[in-house]
């Protein structure tokens, strides 16, 4: 982890890469599933998954994704590593557009884009052994090693915490968390620069998940690595993330850096996200009041009109329904999209807030 707008720590003159940089810009990405019937396959409708997402990822930074399940963070993963096409929208890697590159030209771009998944079970081939999962990347690109595949593979163990004599074991014989041990070895073999983590932890047991973050965030530190990571539930990312991103149905309701995203939340939904989430915070003089949402996430394939979480929302006006709230800069370095916001700076009235704005208990 590294704190946001970490100053450039190469030599000037040089052409290393530069902590601080712009490593990935997002610009009205979308990725929307048609649904097809009948005999025809005609397209009756599509799942809006992904619906215009902007954003960019320092190089070096943790950026966080987070919101409840079928908001369109793995689809987001996906795109971002050319595992999907996009229906629309850029998608920039170093400067160059890979939003639409065909498999063949996405190839080289492989070694600095990994993904991480998260079922540590599923994506393994569990005929195979560890030193074949692991070492599997530099056969695919054909990278040449200095002393032979079997010993980087084994320096890529022991880089994640396990042994080199694992080497010709199977993935059967290890637990959840050395199998994720596995997979990051995997993921790091071709020395990646941005790396998107999908879930990466919630399969593991509680008492190891500390664990594998911990050894996520020495890595990011010992190779520079770009991280975005996808998560379910703010406390899970609370401490390796320098922003977040919140996502509710397709869409990034807001975006901050760490303290002002958990300290002060302008969008009712992270307001509600947080409220279920135990803080332990000293600071906080008023007891937090936790936010129920009433009902489920609507269906991504005819979301709500203009702001999406309006079925949902304890403030929601008239403009509400008709208009959709744009994401706007309204601190430093705090987005969100919404017409009444909370927590924002007295001084920058967005919206008149509304008399009958009440939070219910
Ligand atoms: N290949 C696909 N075809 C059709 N719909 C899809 C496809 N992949 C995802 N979806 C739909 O897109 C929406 C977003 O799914 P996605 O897996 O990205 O959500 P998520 O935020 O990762 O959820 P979770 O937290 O459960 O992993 C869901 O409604 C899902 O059913
Ligand atoms: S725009 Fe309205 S409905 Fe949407 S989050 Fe803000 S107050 Fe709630
Ligand atoms: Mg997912």
């Amino acid at each position: 982890m590294t704190t946001a707008n970490t100053e450039p720590t190469a030599v000037p003159g040089t052409t290393e890469p530069r902590l601080g940089e712009e490593l990935l810009k997002v610009t009205g990405l979308t990725k929307h599933f048609p649904i097809r019937k009948g005999v025809l396959q005609r397209q009756s409708g599509a799942v809006q998954a992904v619906d215009g997402l902007n954003f960019t990822v320092t190089r070096g930074e943790t950026l966080s994704l987070v919101g409840e399940s079928g908001c369109g963070k793995t689809t987001t993963g996906r795109l971002l590593t050319r595992l999907l096409e996009p229906t629309s929208g850029q998608i920039i890697f170093e400067g160059r557009d890979i939003s639409h590159l065909s498999e063949g030209r996405m190839r080289p771009l492989r070694r600095d884009v990994q993904m991480i998944f998260q079922d540590p079970y599923g994506s393994l081939n569990p005929r195979h052994t560890v030193g074949k999962i692991v070492g599997a990347p530099f056969k695919l690109q054909h990278v040449k090693t200095e002393h032979g595949v079997k010993k980087a593979v084994q320096g890529l163990l022991e880089l994640v915490g396990l042994s080199p004599e694992h080497y010709n074991r199977y993935p059967h014989e290890f637990s959840g968390g050395q199998r994720q041990r596995i997979g990051i070895a995997r993921t790091l073999a071709l020395r990646p620069k941005l790396i998107v983590a999908d879930e990466p932890v919630s399969a593991l047991d509680v008492s190891i998940q500390a664990q594998v973050v911990n050894l996520l965030e020495d890595l990011q530190d010992e190779f520079d690595l770009t991280y975005v990571m996808i998560a379910h539930d703010l406390s899970v990312v609370r401490h390796v993330s320098d922003r977040v991103a919140v996502m509710y149905l397709g869409k990034i309701v807001e975006l901050a850096d760490r303290k002002s995203l958990y300290e002060q939340p302008m969008h009712p939904y992270t307001v509600a996200l947080l409220s279920a989430v135990p803080v332990p915070d000293t600071k906080r003089k008023t007891k937090q009041e936790r936010i129920r949402l009433q009902g489920d996430v609507p269906s991504p394939i005819n979301p709500p009109a203009a702001c999406r979480f309006h079925t949902r929302c304890w403030k929601a006006q008239e403009i509400c329904r008709t208009t959709e709230p744009p994401l706007l800069q309204l601190a430093p370095g705090h987005q969100a999209a919404c017409h009444f916001p909370e927590n924002q700076p007295q001084d920058k009235p967005v919206a008149p807030a509304p008399s009958s704005d009440t939070k219910p208990s």
